[in-house]
Order: structure tokens, then C-alpha cells, then sequence
């Protein structure tokens, strides 16, 4: 069994690798194998060994086996940006299949469960004519999506489960994940997104402090991604 999702979200900074380093933990608790991939990163430090990406190292941190940085996350830009103004200003062209081909390798180590981290949104650019989609596109890979509870995000959620749809590929699931913990009605904004989205809710995490991968992953469920006969494997 080796089974692979691309994680999207609602937007930026809502919880995507907060909500993927969380699903590899229960997946490592489980006794499965994982893997991760942050295809392109914006927003690197500079270190001895090379920019590194915090969402990256977060990620890296939940694999089992270990997985080196560079597989991880090849493609690492400095600047916190849109990712194709960044890989341009560094002289670079992004492309889906080049990153499509950098995901294939972290696939072909065979664990049971990998997870690839998009950039933003659904739509975010790579270059003039590609976006993210066409990388998830590529890959043929389901989708998972993370939803940040805010004012808004029901439009913003069901927005993007359309173009998932248009774009030929399934939507495996989705996460609530409060990243504002004085919504109004969030109860109320829960039920109508389990109305409208056309796929099973994994979870909804709480504001968590301090957070950890394992405080995260006890709020999810993954039966639905994996198959529950699976588990306990080396
Ligand atoms: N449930 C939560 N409880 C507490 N803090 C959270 C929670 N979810 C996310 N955060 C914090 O919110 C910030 C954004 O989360 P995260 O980095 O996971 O978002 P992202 O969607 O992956 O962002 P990006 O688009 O930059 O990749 C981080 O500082 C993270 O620690
Ligand atoms: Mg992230």
C-alpha cells in the first residue's frame, strides 16, 4: 500500500503544513511509513547546508525513514513571495513537470504514506502559463484539502473543491483547522461546509498552543485515506 495526496489549501497560512506534519504523525503512530515533498518553497533561510524552509523541516521531521532535505524540497527560494516571481527573480523558470519529476523520486521510495505540500492556493502560479493544479494534474495524485476557519472560507473552500473537480482530480478530504479562534457561528459555518463539500471531513483542529505534530494528529482521522487492514508494517 503506498498512498499519496496532494495537500491544498483555502489560502496561504491556514494550516497546510501544520495539518500534513499532523496527518504523518498519525500515519507514524500507525506504524506506516511516510514521506513528504515541498516541490517549490518561498521563504528560506540561509544556513551552512544551504536555504532551508520551515514548512520543509517541519515536514522532515514526521518522515520515517528519514529523507534528505534536497529530496524533500528541491526547489528552495529565499524570498517569502509568490513562488514564480521568486524563482524568476533567481533566475529561474518553474515548471510542472520538472516538479512533477521531483515528486516521482520521493514516490518511488515507497511509503506508505506521502504527502505533497503545495504552495498557497489551488491557483498559485508556477510560470506564465502553469499553476500549482497542473502539478497535482501531473501527478494524477487525490487531493486533500485544509480549510482555515474564518469569515470566508466557506466560499473560498467550495471554490476550490470546483476547480479540484474541474481539473479531473478527487478530492480525497478536508480539514477544518481554526485559525481564528474568535470566529463567530463556527459551528454553524462547520455544518454548512459538511453540507456543500463533496468529501468526508478528516478532522477539525483546534487553536493548539503550544502545537506539535502529535497534538495535531490526535484530532484526525485517517481511516479514509488509508486502507485500516495497512497498518503496523515496517
Ligand atoms: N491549529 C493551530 N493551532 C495553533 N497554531 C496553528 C494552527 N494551525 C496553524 N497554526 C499556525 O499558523 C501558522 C500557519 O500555519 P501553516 O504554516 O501550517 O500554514 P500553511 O497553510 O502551510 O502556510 P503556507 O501557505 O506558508 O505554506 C503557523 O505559524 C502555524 O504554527
Ligand atoms: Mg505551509
Amino acid at each position: 500500500m503506498s498512498q499519496r495526496y496532494f495537500v491544498t489549501g483555502t489560502d496561504t497560512e491556514i494550516g497546510k503544513t501544520t495539518i500534513a506534519a499532523g496527518l504523518l504523525h498519525a500515519a507514524r503512530l500507525r506504524g506506516l511509513s511516510t514521506a513528504a515533498v515541498k516541490p517549490v518553497a518561498a521563504g528560506c533561510e540561509t544556513t551552512v547546508a544551504g536555504l532551508r524552509n520551515d514548512d520543509a523541516l517541519a515536514l522532515q521531521a514526521e518522515c520515517n525513514p528519514q529523507l534528505d532535505y534536497e529530496l524533500l524540497n528541491p526547489v528552495a527560494l529565499a524570498p517569502p513571495i509568490a513562488p514564480h516571481i521568486a524563482a524568476r527573480e533567481a533566475g529561474l523558470t518553474l515548471t510542472a513537470g520538472q516538479l512533477a519529476a521531483a515528486c516521482s523520486r520521493v514516490f518511488e521510495r515507497g511509503a506508505q504514506l506521502t504527502l505533497v505540500e503545495g504552495a498557497g492556493g489551488w491557483r498559485v502560479p508556477l510560470n506564465d502559463r502553469q499553476t500549482l493544479a497542473d502539478l497535482a494534474i501531473e501527478l494524477g495524485i487525490p487531493v486533500i484539502l485544509v480549510v482555515g476557519l474564518r469569515l470566508g472560507c466557506i466560499n473560498h473552500a467550495l471554490l476550490t473543491a470546483e476547480a479540484i473537480a474541474a481539473d479531473g482530480l478527487r478530492l480525497a478530504g478536508w480539514v477544518a483547522n481554526q485559525v481564528d479562534p474568535q470566529m463567530d457561528r463556527q459551528q454553524h459555518n462547520l455544518q454548512t461546509l459538511r453540507e456543500l463539500l463533496p468529501a468526508p471531513c478528516l478532522g477539525v483542529v483546534p487553536r493548539i498552543e503550544p502545537l506539535s505534530a502529535a497534538a495535531v494528529a490526535a484530532h484526525l482521522q485517517l481511516d479514509t485515506l488509508i486502507a485500516p487492514t495497512s497498518g503496523m508494517s515496517s
